[in-house]
């Protein structure tokens, strides 16, 4: 049984802009699943859907249309208490802006205590044991464990969430652009960490980043994401160099320069904001606007994402079987 299936996930919302009202398709039709054990890397620039389906998948939200599963369960079947009990904790997200994500009046012991206190039977003595053990796991000593959160670094305090996230034994990780409000030297060692970690226990990850090179260097398949849909999907990381779908090429070629291309990522959201490709009733290819090889049957059809060899689909009406 896949650990993780999403099945034809939808999550729309309502926006009202200079008075004008729509639905946005966050995220659009969008399926695939996790095995056991794997790391499958999300990618897509901002505001393609990347947090939005993390969301969806640790059950913070609901879709608006379709399913997820969890070991072949619904995860938004909650009972009238919270998460059903065989969720609680198992599936955890880790967040991009560790300051936002913890109480800065918590000291590191606290933070990683919290989750521990709610959902596992300990003793207190167990409780701290069980701490100390998480923070020295991410490489925090225990001298450390009484700083709070804010007289942590970024990477040190990232460590402490990410043992936060561990501690309730979760099987898989949703770690949402865990790397890109840190250095670059400090991002090459989380990275390490996630990889030791996964490496040594019984682990899955999503990781959802705007950086190709750390998903080549963790994920094993890779999920390419644009205006709420799938445009290209490869089982199997070998193929990373030859992924097809335009808009993935484009993102291959922007690799040595992308991480000075903040105002890039910006212009280029206005520009597809400005297409409302994520419009509901917006009928053709997320990615005609701005696609090179693009022609008038992507404007008016959206293309079906279908195999095209094995472990590799895209959506793009422009390649060949
Ligand atoms: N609660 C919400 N209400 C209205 N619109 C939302 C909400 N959450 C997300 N959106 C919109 O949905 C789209 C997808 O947002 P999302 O945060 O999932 O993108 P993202 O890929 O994670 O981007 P980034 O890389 O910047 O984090 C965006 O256009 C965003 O403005
Ligand atoms: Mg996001």
């Amino acid at each position: 049984m896949e650990l993780l299936e999403v099945d034809q996930a939808e999550k729309s919302y309502n926006i009202r802009k200079f008075g004008n009202s729509y639905r946005l398709m966050a995220v659009n039709d969008v399926s695939f699943s996790l095995k056991k054990g794997s790391c499958v890397g999300l990618v897509g620039e901002s505001g393609c859907g990347k947090s939005t389906l993390g969301r969806l998948i640790t059950g913070l939200e609901k879709p608006t249309k379709g399913q997820v599963r969890f070991l072949g369960e619904s995860v938004y079947s909650a009972t009238k208490r919270g998460r059903k009990l065989p969720f609680a904790g198992k599936i955890q997200m880790v967040f991009q802006d560790s300051y936002d994500a913890v109480n800065p009046r918590y000291t590191a012991e606290q933070i990683v205590e919290e989750p521990l206190r709610n959902l596992m039977h300990l003793s207190v003595k167990e409780r701290k044991m069980k701490v100390s053990e998480l923070l020295r796991k991410v490489g925090i000593p225990d001298s450390e464990k009484n700083k709070y959160a804010m007289e942590f670094s970024g990477g040190q305090l990232q460590r402490v969430c990410i043992a936060r996230a561990l501690a309730c034994e979760p099987q898989l990780l949703v770690l949402d652009e865990p790397l890109s409000s840190l250095d670059v030297s400090v991002q090459a060692q989380i990275l390490n960490l996630l990889g030791d970690i996964k490496d040594e226990g019984n682990l899955s990850y999503l990781l959802i980043s705007h950086d190709l090179e750390a998903i080549y260097y963790l994920a094993d398949s890779i999920i390419v994401m644009y205006g709420g849909q799938i445009m290209e999907q490869i089982d199997d990381i070998s193929l990373f160099y030859e992924m097809k779908h335009p808009y993935t090429k484009m993102l291959l070629s922007s690799i040595p320069s992308y991480r000075n291309q903040e105002e890039k990522s910006e212009t280029a959201e206005s520009i597809w904001m400005d297409l409302g490709v994520q419009k509901e009733g917006y009928t053709g290819c997320p990615y005609y606007g701005r696609c090179p090889e693009g022609k008038e049957v992507c404007k008016q059809k959206r293309p079906e994402i279908r195999k095209i060899r094995k472990g590799q689909t895209v959506a793009c009406h422009m390649i060949d079987d």
